[in-house]
């Protein structure tokens, strides 16, 4: 049956809802997901999280092929001649296909009359491709991140800087956690070989298995039953080095969607956990987790800067704070940070951060474990958030396995074909 939609006009709406009302890729595509088929879902995610990858090539492209941008209403075809370039240079989609899809597109955004003119800057595009291409080159940065955000990765990491680039510039590896309580990685790594699908164990993390090639999960063997997770490895490296155990009282801060607060439960499954995060719609998402893998947490809406709001008083045996934060350690994986964050939210984060800390330590127990982590690879959040909370806080002891008193915590850049870059840090109170 032939689909009733146009494809490029979705993905050009959805790419609207970012750049021009700020929304995320990850807030806007489920909700359309719903309504297209398998095939085009992932054509979808190809489309859009392409077009962010490369979005100032591709502004410049387009500025060199139309005298005037376009503007207000009719900014959404800017971006749909946008997934049309986009298709031409990196797609294996057949040009002549590419141009009817995106021309077509017009029409299903009811303004017929500029399939013209959609057609006319794409049919340029095709004549002069090379040479825009390579005069782009020379205008642009090559390394297609915001001019602030370069300047605080190459100030943080002087000798590394253009690998972490490099490794944002990517598609990200598929990395599978599987669930200890069904299977080693040893034993799931049969039954993917058994369902043809090309895998690797990981050497530092004991359940992490990476896909050569990503693929849906309904594929994946036992999905449904919970026998596998999608996660990087670096963010199975949280619940590690909690270490949580049976019977302990573990707060899980700042939880949804769930990711490590169902691997704390697969490593101590009769641990009583206490999930809290302030997002009511995401929070929604940590009890689908916990079904699918039918694993039980106490799941509660929540402010981390509020503790006296939802916990009861009692104090843990184990907090892992996943704090909000920049997110620029896996821009591969939301390729759209790089145009939704501002060089002054890093301050407002870190200000977060700490008053997230500073509010929840009293809820840690003497000789208590609190890991704090977060996916961002900016100091400010992480090695200098840890060191400001050590001096604020003469009970706090940072553990030898996460860094030095002058440098905390053990930070992960991005890596090409390993995982994303993460902060961790492991204090215990004194
Ligand atoms: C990095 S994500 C957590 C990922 C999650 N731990 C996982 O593994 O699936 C950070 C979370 O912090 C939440 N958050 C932001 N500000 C918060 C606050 N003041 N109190 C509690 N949660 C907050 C966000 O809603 C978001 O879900």
């Amino acid at each position: 049956m032939k689909n009733t939609y146009n494809l490029r006009s979705i993905a050009a709406k959805a790419i609207t809802q970012v750049l021009e009302q700020g929304q995320s890729l990850s807030a806007v595509i489920p909700e359309i997901q719903q309504r297209i088929s398998d095939k085009d879902k992932a054509l979808l995610q190809e489309l859009c999280f392409g077009v962010m990858r490369t979005l100032p090539q591709l502004e410049w492209i387009i500025s060199q092929l139309m005298a005037k941008p376009l503007k207000g209403k009719q900014r959404i075809f800017h971006y749909l001649i946008m997934v049309g370039i986009y298709q031409l240079i990196y797609t294996r989609i057949p040009a002549h296909a590419a141009l009817a899809e995106t021309v077509n597109g017009a029409i299903n955004l009811k303004r017929p009359q500029l399939k013209g003119l959609i057609n006319g800057v794409l049919r340029q595009f095709q004549r002069q491709q090379q040479e825009l291409i390579e005069r782009a080159n020379n205008h642009i940065s090559q390394y297609l991140h915001p001019k602030w955000l370069l300047e605080r990765i190459q100030k943080a990491y002087p000798h590394n800087w253009q690998n972490i680039v490099d490794a944002n510039n990517q598609k990200p590896p598929m990395w599978l956690r599987v669930n200890q309580l069904h299977h080693t990685a040893n034993e799931y790594l049969v039954l993917l070989e058994e369902a043809s699908i090309e895998a690797e164990l990981d050497k530092s993390h004991p359940n992490a298995i990476r896909l050569l090639n990503p693929c849906s999960v309904n594929t994946l063997p036992g999905f449904d039953k919970g026998w596998v997770t999608i996660q990087d490895r670096s963010a199975q490296g949280c619940a590690e080095l909690l270490t949580p155990c049976n019977e302990e009282s573990i707060l899980d801060l700042c939880a949804a969607p769930g990711g490590k607060t169902t691997h704390i439960l697969e490593i101590a499954p009769k641990s009583k956990v206490l999930a809290i995060d302030i997002d009511e719609q995401r929070i929604k998402r940590v009890n689908e987790n916990l079904q699918r893998l039918k694993l039980h947490a106490v799941v509660k809406t929540g402010d981390g800067r509020l503790p006296h709001e939802w916990a009861t008083g009692e104090q843990f045996d184990r907090i892992l704070l996943d704090a909000p934060c920049s997110a620029t350690g896996v821009i591969r994986r939301h390729p759209d940070i790089k145009w939704l964050r501002r060089n002054e939210d890093i301050e407002q984060l870190a200000t977060l951060q700490s008053e997230i800390l500073d509010a929840i330590w009293p809820y840690l127990k003497k000789n208590g474990t609190l890991v704090y982590a977060t996916c961002s690879i900016l100091p400010q959040e992480n090695s200098e958030q840890i060191k400001a909370f050590l001096e604020r806080h003469s009970d706090a002891e940072l553990s030898s396995e996460t860094g030095t008193q002058e440098k905390p915590g053990t930070q992960i850049i991005p890596e090409i074909t390993g995982g994303d870059g993460f902060f961790y840090a492991r204090l215990t109170k004194q």
